[in-house]
């Protein structure tokens, strides 16, 4: 096991960036070993204020293997155990990422950051899960599965599978339940991505109403796809093959026809509907009008369209412009700021990334083309920052409004609060110790993403996560991380969340509302 795990390592390390390796803590290859993980497994954090989603208190915080044992003002404890001192600093629960892409192979490439690369770099932003998405093999949800049990051998901290679905035959459904089984409670259909990933109306009708009876929550990817290819000719045959094509190709009207599209579908089945990557105040306003109505709509945006705008799209440097390509695209300014007072007010939920790096060469795929730029962005790293500079910071959110967005909404959507998202006795030890008064900045010399650019370059702000504590290991401390490839565990997640609570009802009361079938006297005339 030993071996293999220095194979692992040496392997990763051959892939690694580096300028990422320098931070790393100094000992074997620039890695710490197991031993030296399993030293912190009985950790004091004290005097800090701990915060939860929904109250925050002084308290100490006691872990004992990977586990919170006690959570209570002047915890005393025995020599050996490892103290931390948390005086003035924030203790709260380890961010959640719901939208992630390691190792995703799309548009002729794969992402550049895999299931180390980009844990490590969440883990130094104070990311301690995340929920990357399947893609499946062909159509197929078992092989797509073994796939990525295969990439996430690399894990250095928790993680879960939301699944993609792709096509529909009479395999397809049966392959949903047996996900279920294996701990999957989320599915995304893409509503985009025309000749590749996207479904047609009548594929998520089939998924939304298997989603309902499995108890799973359904994702959409909302823009119309063929509208979509249709901006794109329109802007090829105007001359405009550059990173400005991209957002052009695909406004905000595209984005928000899909999502309330998905909204009505959702409805007219009952079931519940989760839009991924909200990027534009067009579709946050289909969604706010669809809970306004009663409707269970969760809107997730994504750092990228919360804190930036589409010029970039225009900067005369193909690479400079290309890192920016994602879809939806990022919007016209106005729409970032729209979408934060959206989660300030509760009808955004909860902030993903969207992490989907590419590097520069991959970017440069579409350079005569903008339809050949791999889409995507990072952000695993970011987040955590990026939200408290942009939300708390300005005044928009409290601590435990952020606590709520970056974490424990998402462990309560996706069944596992409170063993996430909590700093509660019996919860998982993943914790991150953050500094409201230090500053962070963002470079793409600096992070420990294996891309060459950041979106964020440049970028300082108020806040920092100086430790993280991730399955009860210390595993960022003094700007050093100290990650084991392997190390990470898979968190299965069961179906019927919140959600689902009530519909039952709401399904009996439909069918009464039909006074149907009348039955009729059959006259012979
Ligand atoms: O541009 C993006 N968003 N790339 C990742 C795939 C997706 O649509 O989520
Ligand atoms: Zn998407
Ligand atoms: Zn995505």
């Amino acid at each position: 096991m030993a071996h293999l795990r220095s194979l692992i390592l040496l392997l990763s390390i051959s892939l690694w960036s580096l300028p990422a390796l320098s931070q790393f803590c100094e000992s074997v290859n620039g890695y710490c070993d197991s031993e030296n993980m399993l030293a912190s497994s009985k950790i004091l954090i004290k005097g800090g204020t701990v915060v939860n989603a929904d109250h925050q208190e002084v308290a100490d915080v006691y872990v004992e293997d990977g586990i919170i044992v006690a959570v209570r003002p002047n915890i005393k404890v025995p020599d050996g155990v490892r103290v931390l001192d948390a005086t003035g600093r924030l203790v709260m629960p380890g961010g959640i990422d719901p939208h992630t892409h390691l190792a995703m192979e799309f548009m002729g490439t794969e992402t550049i950051d895999n299931f180390f690369s980009g844990q490590a770099a969440a883990l130094a932003g104070g990311t301690t899960m995340h929920i990357d998405f399947v893609i499946p093999v062909n159509g197929s949800l078992s092989k797509g599965y073994e796939a990525y049990v295969e990439k996430a051998k690399l894990s250095c901290m928790d993680y879960g599978f939301h699944m993609a679905i792709t096509k529909w035959d009479d395999i397809v459904p049966k392959e949903m339940e047996t996900m279920v089984e294996k701990g999957i409670n989320s599915f995304k259909f893409f509503m985009a991505y025309k000749g590749s990933l996207m479904i047609s109306d009548e594929l998520l009708l089939e998924g939304l109403k298997k989603c309902k009876s499995l108890g799973a929550l359904a994702m959409v990817h909302a823009e119309n796809g063929d509208a979509v290819f249709e901006g794109q000719k329109r802007m090829i045959q105007l001359g405009i093959t550059g990173p400005e094509g991209h957002a052009l190709s695909r406004p905000p009207v595209l984005e928000a026809e899909a999502t309330a599209r998905a909204i009505r579908l959702a409805a007219f089945v009952n079931a519940p509907l989760y839009v991924v990557h909200v990027m534009s105040s067009d579709a946050m306003e289909e969604i706010a009008r669809a809970q306004k109505s009663g409707q269970n709509v969760i809107g997730e945006p994504v750092v990228s369209g919360l804190v930036l705008d589409d010029s970039v799209l225009w900067n005369p440097d193909f690479i400079t412009a290309a890192k920016f390509v994602m879809s939806p695209p990022i919007r016209a300014a106005g729409h970032g700021k729209a979408l934060q007072a959206a989660l300030s007010t509760g009808i955004l939920k909860l902030v993903g990334t969207d992490h989907c790096t590419f590097n520069s060469k991959q970017k440069s795929l579409g350079i005569d083309d903008f339809r050949k730029i791999p889409n995507g962005v990072n952000g695993i790293e970011e987040r955590m920052h990026l939200v408290w500079d942009t939300m708390v910071e300005s005044g928009q959110i409290s601590a435990t409004d952020y606590v709520r967005v970056t974490s424990t909404e998402c462990a309560k959507l996706f069944n596992i609060y409170p063993r996430k998202g909590a700093i509660r006795v019996g919860s998982d030890a993943d914790i991150i110790i953050f500094n409201p008064n230090s500053t962070f900045h963002i470079s793409a010399h600096s992070h420990h993403s294996r891309s060459d650019t950041n979106v964020y370059e440049g970028r300082s702000g108020k806040g920092k996560v100086e430790v993280t504590i991730s399955g009860g290991r210390i595993v960022w401390e003094n700007e050093e991380l100290n990650v084991v490839p392997g190390s990470g565990n898979y968190v299965s997640m069961p179906p019927f969340n919140y959600l689902y609570h009530g519909i039952d009802k709401a399904d009996q009361n439909y069918l009464a509302s039909l006074k149907a079938p009348v039955n009729r006297i059959k006259q012979s005339l």
